[in-house]
């Protein structure tokens, strides 16, 4: 069965054929939408022929995605996706919650939710017999491509700004990409690599370019309903009497508004197969100082005006996002919201999270310093059930991690020494 059928634009509606486009809408610029045959993929599966696959991976949900499996079996390829859901249970009573999860992206293999999308975008170069694939980055996306490839021995080229935090440039040059800094920013990054994939006829993943990242980012939203849909047999079977009937509540971090807009066209899909009955209210968390999407979500509109961006949540400082409309609909369509939440509660927010346990960068904390606004000013209830997703790893960036901590004492090597901290330690 040919399950991909097409793309749509997400402006103008226009429709094309798998072969006609490959980036965006030659009318518009749209970002496009991949259509899949969802009459007879209904026809054709249950949500149990889904849910009873083995593979603790994103491939799991192949039959939902628009490309065959790539090669490389047990590598880090096959590894992206399935990441484990965490209980939350002091942040809960602290902020007044009765139920709170994280979704810990930062177990992909590369430390990113980035892997979904580059996973999927490699398995898509492999079809096309791309000899090259190029990305612009702030770090993550470009880790993750550079990752999925090398998995493979797909050569990719990566095009980062020179200020990426250190650990995410090592990632890069170990994996073996071509890495190119630019002095410039992500947005200079961005355009300056579709010039060169034009050039020298490069396969281009940029992150709200090509449509197929976030065909990779969607199975999160698979994951998020195989979950849930598990959570209400356990308290189904458990006859908990807390009644569960508020829709879940994701927060989710949005730099270019991919990650969000691929969280929702993962939930669209389900509910084209009729295998959901609602949707999950999709929450975007931005940085105060990278906030184009929300603004616009706050203007009633979805022209994205661009900003100058400065925060320090490298992953999400975006000047002009790149996915901007589709991520103002995934709130608007689902009943979400977008928040802004300043550098000082993003590092409030690592520290809080590194104290149960997970260690998240500055762009990754950010969605559950979201969620502690949320809750302060009643954009969430006491009883809505809430999943923050942690998109990064702390280890990306320990500049900024440790400036949410306070500095371990240096001391001399004996007791003495030791009894004069200990007071200020415990
Ligand atoms: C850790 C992390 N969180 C969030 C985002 C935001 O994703 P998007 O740009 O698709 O909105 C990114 C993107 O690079 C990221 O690396
Ligand atoms: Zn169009």
């Amino acid at each position: 069965m040919n399950k991909f059928i097409g793309y749509r634009c997400s402006l103008c509606g226009r429709e094309y054929l798998p072969g006609q486009v490959t980036y965006t809408c030659p009318q518009d610029g749209g970002n496009l939408d991949v259509v899949l045959d969802y009459a007879s993929l209904h026809g054709k599966y249950q949500p149990e022929d889904i849910t009873s696959r083995t593979d603790p991976s994103l491939w799991r949900y192949l039959p939902l995605l628009p490309v065959s499996e790539p090669p490389g079996d047990s590598t880090p390829l096959h590894a992206a996706g399935w990441t484990p859901v965490f209980d939350l249970p002091r942040l809960a009573d602290k902020l007044g919650l009765q139920n709170l999860w994280l979704k810990d992206e930062s177990r992909n293999p590369t430390a990113s939710f980035k892997d979904r999308a580059s996973a999927v975008v490699v398995a898509r170069a492999q079809e096309m017999k791309a000899e090259v694939v190029v990305t612009a980055s702030t770090g993550n996306a470009g880790a993750a491509l550079a990752g999925m490839a090398a998995a493979i021995g797909q050569k990719a080229v990566i095009f980062a700004p020179k200020s990426a935090p250190q650990a995410k440039v090592a990632q890069l040059l170990i994996f073996g990409a071509k890495v190119i800094l630019v002095d410039g920013t992500y947005d200079d990054a961005f355009d300056l690599s579709i010039k060169a994939a034009n050039e020298f006829g490069w396969y281009c993943r940029n992150t709200g370019y090509n449509p197929f990242t976030a065909e990779g980012k969607k199975t999160a939203a698979f994951e998020i309903w195989e979950w849930w849909t598990e959570k209400h047999r356990e308290w189904h079977e458990d006859n908990v009497s807390r009644e569960h009937h508020a829709p879940l509540t994701v927060f989710v971090s949005v730099g270019d508004g991919n990650i969000i807009s691929g969280i929702h066209k993962g939930f669209k899909d389900l509910l084209a197969l009729g295998w959901i009955s609602g949707m999950p209210r999709l929450i975007g968390v931005q940085a105060e100082g990278s906030a184009a999407i929300a603004n616009a979500f706050h203007a009633g509109q979805e022209t994205i005006v661009p900003v100058s961006a400065k925060t320090i949540a490298d992953s999400i400082s975006v000047d002009l996002p790149r996915d901007g409309v589709r991520a103002v609909r995934a709130a608007r369509e689902t009943n979400g919201t977008y928040l802004t939440v300043s550098d000082e509660e993003i590092l409030r927010a690592i520290a809080e999270l590194g104290k149960m346990g997970v260690f998240a960068e500055p762009a990754g904390a950010a969605a559950y310093a979201g969620l502690v606004r949320a809750a302060g000013s009643g954009v969430v209830g006491s009883e809505d059930p809430i999943l923050v997703m942690n998109t990064g790893s702390g280890l990306k960036d320990i500049r900024a991690a440790m400036k949410a901590v306070v500095e371990a004492p240096v001391i001399e090597p004996v007791l003495k020494a030791v009894r004069k901290v200990v007071r200020d330690l415990l």
